[in-house]
Formats: C-alpha cells, sequence, structure tokens
C-alpha cells in the first residue's frame, strides 16, 4: 500500500532516461454525512483524507497513455477521441475515463508514460477510484499544457466516471480537488459550491475498514445504481422536479407512495438531507454531541430505509459506541468498506483500543495500519503544495 520511496526514480526506471517527470496527488475522501443525495443533488459533507493517489508522469510525443501500478500491473492504449471501456473491475477503466473526460472537452492529445501509486485502501468507501480518475486527469491536462477550474473539473469528471458503470454524484470528485485543510467540505451542486468548515479542535474522527470491501466497479454497482433509481422514480411518481422542491412537505408528500423500496428511498434521502444541515449547524457550533447523534441517524437510515448496510458494518458501529465514540455511521455507498466514527479527541486512542478489542479480534486480515485511520482533514488536489 505504501508508495515507493522515490517514483522519479521509477519513472525513469521503468520508462527510460528523458524529461523530468511531474506529479500530481489526488486524495480520498471520507464523508461525514449526507450518503446517497449527492447524485439527488442535495449537500453533502465531506472530508478529503491525507491518503491520496499520486502519479509521476512524463508526456510523450504520441498519443500512447502508458501507466504502472506496483498494485495493479502496467496498461497500455492509445488515446483516441471515443474510447470503449476495457473488462469490468479493470483498473484501465480509470485511465480511460479521464483520457475520455479530457477529449470529450478538449479532445485528445498527447499521450504520458506514468507511474501510479496508492496510499488509500481500494474498495472501501473511500474514494480510491475517484481520487485516480482525479489524479490521472489532471495529469493528462497537465502533459498537454491545459488547465482547468474547479467548474470545468467538476463537469467533465462526474460524468467521466459513468463510463466505468456507476452513476454517482459529485460528492468525490469535489472532496477530493476543493478540499481545506482542516476543515470539512459543505459541497452542494445545482449551482456547484463548496463551503469549508472548520473541523472543531477537540473533535476526533477514526475511519474502520468492516474487512469486506465493496467493488464500486463490480458487484456493488448494480446494487447502488437500483437505490439511485428508486429516489429518482420516487420523485417523479410524486410529481417533484427537484428533491429540493420536495424537502419542505416530504413527510407528506411520502404517505402518497405505497410501502415499499421506492417510498424507503424517498425518505432516506428527504431525512438526511435535513441531517446534513442540522450537523452542519452542530459542527459551527462546536456540538460534538448533536453530531454523533446525526451519525447514528443516518447510519439507522441507511441500514433500515435504503438498506446499504452489512452485519459487518453494523457490529463496527456498535462496537464504536461501546467503545466511548459520540456517533459513528456507514460512509461512501456501502455494501461493505468503512464506518466513520466520532469521538472526543482525547478519546480518540480509548476508541481506537475499543475497536481492536470488540470487533477486529481474532479477524483475520487486519492491518491497523490501514484499516484504522486517524481522520486528519487534508487539502484537495487543487489546494496541495506542488512538489
Ligand atoms: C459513492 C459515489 C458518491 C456517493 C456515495 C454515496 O461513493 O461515488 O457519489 O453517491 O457513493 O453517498
Amino acid at each position: 500500500m505504501q508508495g515507493p520511496p522515490d517514483p522519479r526514480e521509477r519513472l525513469l526506471g521503468l520508462f527510460g532516461a528523458g524529461g523530468e517527470p511531474s506529479f500530481v496527488e489526488a486524495p480520498g475522501r471520507v464523508n461525514l454525512i449526507g450518503e446517497h443525495i449527492d447524485y439527488h443533488n442535495l449537500a453533502v459533507l465531506p472530508v478529503a483524507l491525507d491518503r491520496r493517489i499520486r502519479v509521476a508522469f512524463r508526456a510523450r510525443s504520441d498519443a500512447r497513455i502508458s501507466a504502472v501500478s506496483a498494485e495493479y500491473g502496467s496498461r497500455e492504449f492509445e488515446w483516441t477521441a471515443q474510447l470503449a471501456p476495457v473488462a469490468r473491475g479493470d483498473w484501465e477503466n480509470y485511465l480511460r475515463a479521464a483520457a475520455q473526460a479530457v477529449a470529450g472537452r478538449w479532445g485528445s492529445g498527447k499521450g504520458v508514460d506514468a507511474v501510479v501509486d496508492s496510499r488509500l485502501p481500494a474498495a472501501a468507501g473511500l474514494s480510491s477510484s475517484s481520487a485516480l480518475l482525479v489524479a490521472f486527469t489532471l495529469a493528462l491536462l497537465e502533459a498537454n499544457g491545459l488547465e482547468a477550474s474547479f467548474t470545468e473539473l467538476m463537469e467533465i469528471l462526474p460524468a467521466g466516471e459513468q463510463f466505468v458503470g456507476t452513476r454517482g454524484g459529485g460528492m468525490d470528485h469535489a472532496a477530493s480537488l476543493e478540499s481545506r485543510a482542516g476543515c470539512a467540505s459543505l459541497v452542494e451542486f445545482a449551482p456547484l459550491s463548496v463551503r469549508p468548515i472548520p473541523v472543531p479542535e477537540g473533535w476526533g474522527f477514526l475511519v474502520a475498514h468492516s474487512l469486506q470491501t465493496a467493488e464500486k466497479s463490480g458487484s456493488a454497482r448494480e446494487e447502488y445504481n437500483l437505490r439511485r433509481a428508486g429516489g429518482t422514480t420516487a420523485l417523479a411518481r410524486l410529481g417533484f422536479a427537484s428533491y429540493r422542491e420536495a424537502l419542505p412537505v416530504a413527510l407528506d408528500a411520502a404517505l402518497r407512495l405505497q410501502r415499499g423500496p421506492e417510498r424507503d428511498a424517498f425518505l432516506h434521502v428527504t431525512s438526511e438531507a435535513l441531517r446534513v444541515r442540522a450537523a452542519v449547524a452542530a459542527m459551527e457550533s462546536d456540538d460534538a454531541v448533536v453530531f454523533g447523534r446525526l451519525l447514528l441517524e443516518s447510519h439507522a437510515s441507511l441500514r433500515d430505509q435504503l438498506r446499504v448496510s452489512c452485519p459487518a458494518l453494523n457490529q463496527l458501529v456498535e462496537a464504536a459506541m461501546e467503545s466511548g465514540a459520540l456517533g459513528a455511521r456507514l460512509t461512501g455507498a456501502g455494501f461493505g468498506g468503512c464506518v466513520v466514527v466520532l469521538c472526543r479527541a482525547e478519546d480518540r486512542q480509548a476508541v481506537r483500543r475499543g475497536l481492536v478489542d470488540r470487533f477486529y479480534a481474532g479477524r483475520a486480515g487486519f492491518d491497523e495500519r490501514i484499516h484504522l485511520m486517524d481522520v486528519r482533514p487534508a487539502p484537495g488536489a487543487l489546494h496541495l503544495e506542488k512538489k
């Protein structure tokens, strides 16, 4: 997982001497609250992690894209204006998605030789795939002397990811690009905006992995797309143009829906949107107790209404609460992956130890450095110091 110490040497070793390599990095994110609602254009509250995807690259004179990852192997393809996906689940799809996203706006250009390193666990709900898409897109732009604003990137990136088959929203890309150190990001859509919300000093967030992966490009993808479709159908049935329009009258409106997955999705989406508002207010007024309660309510809604949790995630939430946390919930798309835990900063070690004793003890494959991380709210790719 740990990247090699010198990606420059690695690039020169793999691709031969030549021009000096450039570097771009894009962080993963943990979503604090606002789950399964970004694709309905409702506000969410993620934090960028200090774990990133890093790309060392050098422009080529032809249009070939050649990338090597210690974890996932080497890939090479010709950058043409119209690229098709390769086999489902193959990491080349993210490289292709980046190339396609850039080509759709600026046309295809010079290819790159690239070395890709990740310090983010894959399929953990921490957006390693979006971070890869963001980093590789920035590399292709830079290799071609192009500069894109945050807004322009947000116009091409979420749509680019649909190339891989997940009809996700824009939360992951916004967090990976635009986050500020020490802050959560209140991301709003239509119109797009990102407001940094400082995380109070006395708060501690942890991310704990359930040890079950949720392949976004694989089996979890149909389930994810079904949740999105359920919420969209419910909205259409009720005759609203948007969820924002539905919010003020959501409870009455839900009575007009038949019991079942569509109504449940509608109830989750509308209640989660209100929890995001309340969570921002709690963070701004340094009320960790209220924020923790909102995390638990969000988890219950994701578990019981949207049904995207699993036993390991539920056990982790319980273990966190028994260990002195103020709140916890599954984060990301669900179906495995991670939970985010809030505790008082001074209780962080005790909660970590409690999670190890109550949840991880005796589970095969647990590595504390990978599966249990302290959240240090980090800057996004557009605010990182250029190396
Ligand atoms: C995935 C998607 C995001 C978001 C979350 C669920 O991470 O990429 O856009 O929809 O699931 O909140």
